[in-house]
């Protein structure tokens, strides 16, 4: 099988470093890997494949000679330096919000819109990490009994935010247990023993950015611009692993056994739902797997038609480096 030379940018981040692993246990044909990453990390060594491999500095000519790009430092960076890369010939797969809602970027969640991949012009979007999870698995319901209406609120870890803020939720957990000062640098508030319902800049409208971003990326993915949804993200003091409680109203009954059963066949998700047996999905056992849990499934007798789900997946793998590598899977079957 032909390899291809893949760049990592953003290769030492909590994401990054999970695209190479991701990229290491699924064997995506890789000829010649790059780390690229910011002037600090310039030299780092990385441990791949048993060998190690030097991190470069981000440059405008990082692309040369590279097929596929996976980037990972945050919007500003993509920004700038994902055009270079298609300009120099490689296929961007994107994790940050830059280009998400864009009309010409495909935003991606291959078990449900991996037809939308055709449409690509260089740049295809990874999508927010809370999102994916949930159109993982709205997206089969939807697909039976039409999704009319989803109320969501997540529970999502610190490692959404990245490394800082797993190592500043760690040292205020021992601060506090031991009750010395806490220091703050990555959240306006302790996260340690608490939660924050603020994740991304508050907008004009009320909502949080990343609440938008559930909002426009659903409709997106599921190709559905009907579909209502509001969210509310909380960040919360969990390492990795994101939940998120969703309501959901459907055009059509569909009985928690039937979502039940639709579920228990749709790829990448697992229904974890036996209350008599205390089974249900929750952080501590999704972190470290590929796959997404959902549990709690019932109905909501409050509006015609409704459902109520708890949804928790590894928000580093299937939130982010799985989807991406993934998203190069489909590419290179192309
Ligand atoms: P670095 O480690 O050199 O700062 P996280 O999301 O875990 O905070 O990681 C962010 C990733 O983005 C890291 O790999 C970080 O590299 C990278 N990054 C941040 N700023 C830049 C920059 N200006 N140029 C290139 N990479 C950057």
């Amino acid at each position: 099988m032909k390899g291809y030379n893949v760049a990592v940018v953003g290769a030492t981040g909590a994401v990054g470093t999970k695209m190479i692993e991701t990229l290491e246990a699924r064997k995506f044909p890789v000829a010649q890997l790059r780390a690229l990453a910011s002037e600090r990390s310039k030299g780092k060594a990385l441990r791949v494949r048993g060998d190690l491999l030097a991190v470069e500095e981000l440059k405008a000519d990082s692309f040369k000679g590279i097929e596929i790009a996976l980037f990972s430092a945050g919007a500003k960076i993509s920004r700038k330096f994902a055009p270079l890369a298609v300009k120099a010939g490689a296929i961007v797969v994107d994790n940050s919000s830059a280009f998400r809602m864009e009309k010409d970027v495909p935003l991606i969640v291959p078990e449900v819109n991996r037809y939308a991949l055709k449409d690509h012009r260089g740049i295809i979007a990874n999508p927010n990490c809370s999102t994916i999870q949930m159109v993982l698995v709205l997206g089969p319901l939807h697909q039976r009994a039409k999704i009319k209406r989803v109320v969501v609120t997540t529970y999502q870890s610190v490692s959404g935010t990245g490394l800082l803020a797993m190592v500043e939720l760690r040292e205020q957990s021992l601060a506090t247990l031991e009750d010395r000062e806490i220091k703050k640098k990555v959240y306006p508030y302790e996260i340690a023993f608490n939660l924050l319902p603020h994740i991304g800049e508050f907008l004009s409208n009320g909502y949080t950015q990343e609440e938008m971003k559930m909002i426009n990326e659903t409709r997106k993915i599921l190709g559905d611009e009907g579909i209502n949804v509001t969210a509310t993200t909380v960040r919360v003091p969990i390492f990795i692993g994101h939940s998120e409680a969703v309501n959901i109203e459907l055009e059509e009954e569909l009985t928690p056994k039937e979502a039940r059963e639709i579920l228990g066949e749709a790829p990448g998700v697992i229904v974890m739902d036996d209350p008599d047996r205390n089974l249900y999905p929750y952080p501590r056992m999704a972190a470290g797997k590929d796959e997404v849990f959902v549990g709690r499934i019932r109905k909501d007798s409050t509006v015609p038609h409704g459902l109520d789900l708890f949804i928790v997946a590894d928000n580093l793998r299937k939130g982010a480096a799985l989807n991406a590598i993934q998203i190069a899977e489909e590419l290179i079957k192309e």
